[in-house]
């Protein structure tokens, strides 16, 4: 099956109205792309984004939100405030959200339902620390955060999301996973899905996050189970994120 690629930059912490305004503006430069690209602003700047990218191809993610759908949950922000901003995928357990701020794999695997039932597209993010690789618990690691999810939503919904591997060695390190490495736990991942679902496995897309660069990621795309790259640095700097979208192709 033919998955399209999809190169998402998440912005974390980072930017300004003014430096947002120059980035999307070098990013609007960018020529046509066969995969579909994302930026993942902060809340704040979702307005200004939405406006920004308003009649381009550029599509949005948010980096978090909420389980709960309203109501007296001060600071959160609900999945309806996201898709009234146009926000069409969000990022859901990020390790940063899962390690400095305690999210579980139920808390995450809540969120997804939430996320669901408003009609947007989680983007599942999963992968294990250095000491879990070296103990050689990479895929139960990996299993474990993702069957959490199919025990509340089920392995059907997971046709309506994508899924992100990164491995938290490998965020913001410069060190990479190797395509080679990439494609291991990618093809296990969608083998693990196949035991519920052929066809869920086939079409959900996988996206490797964990310092891509435009350097490494041509190597990384050529791999038959990567589908695309969740980029965190390097989406900060318009051209090696259009470099990076280019070798996409
Ligand atoms: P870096 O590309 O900075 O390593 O970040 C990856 C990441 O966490 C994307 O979500």
């Amino acid at each position: 099956m033919i998955r399209q690629k999809i190169v998402a930059g998440n912005w974390k912490m980072n930017g300004s109205k003014e430096s947002i305004q120059t980035l999307i503006s070098g990013l609007l430069d960018m020529d046509g792309s066969n995969s579909e690209v994302v930026i993942a602003p902060s809340f704040p700047y979702l307005s200004q984004v939405h406006d920004l990218i308003d009649g381009s191809n550029l599509v949005m993610a948010a980096q978090n939100a909420s389980q709960e759908e309203k109501g007296a949950f001060t600071g959160e922000v609900s999945v309806s405030m996201l898709a009234d901003f146009g926000v069409k995928y969000i990022l859901l357990g990020h390790s940063e959200r899962r390690s400095l701020y305690g999210e579980t794999d139920e808390v995450v695997a809540s969120k997804v339902k939430t996320v669901l039932g408003f009609g947007l597209i989680p983007m599942l993010c999963i992968g294990e620390t250095l000491e879990e690789r070296e103990s050689g618990k990479t895929l139960e690691v990996c299993e474990r955060q993702i069957q959490a999810v199919i025990d509340v939503v089920g392995v059907e919904s997971f046709a309506k999301m994508t899924i992100a591997y990164e491995p938290v060695w490998a965020i913001g390190t410069g060190l990479s996973a190797s395509a080679d490495q990439a494609q291991e736990v990618h093809q296990s991942i969608r083998a693990f899905l196949a035991k519920s679902s052929e066809s869920v496995s086939e079409k959900v897309q996988i996206l490797y996050g964990g310092s891509v660069k435009a350097s490494t990621s041509s190597a990384l795309f050529k791999m038959p189970d990567v589908d695309g790259a969740l980029v965190g640095g390097a989406s900060l700097d318009a051209k090696e994120f259009i470099a990076i979208v280019k070798t996409a192709g």
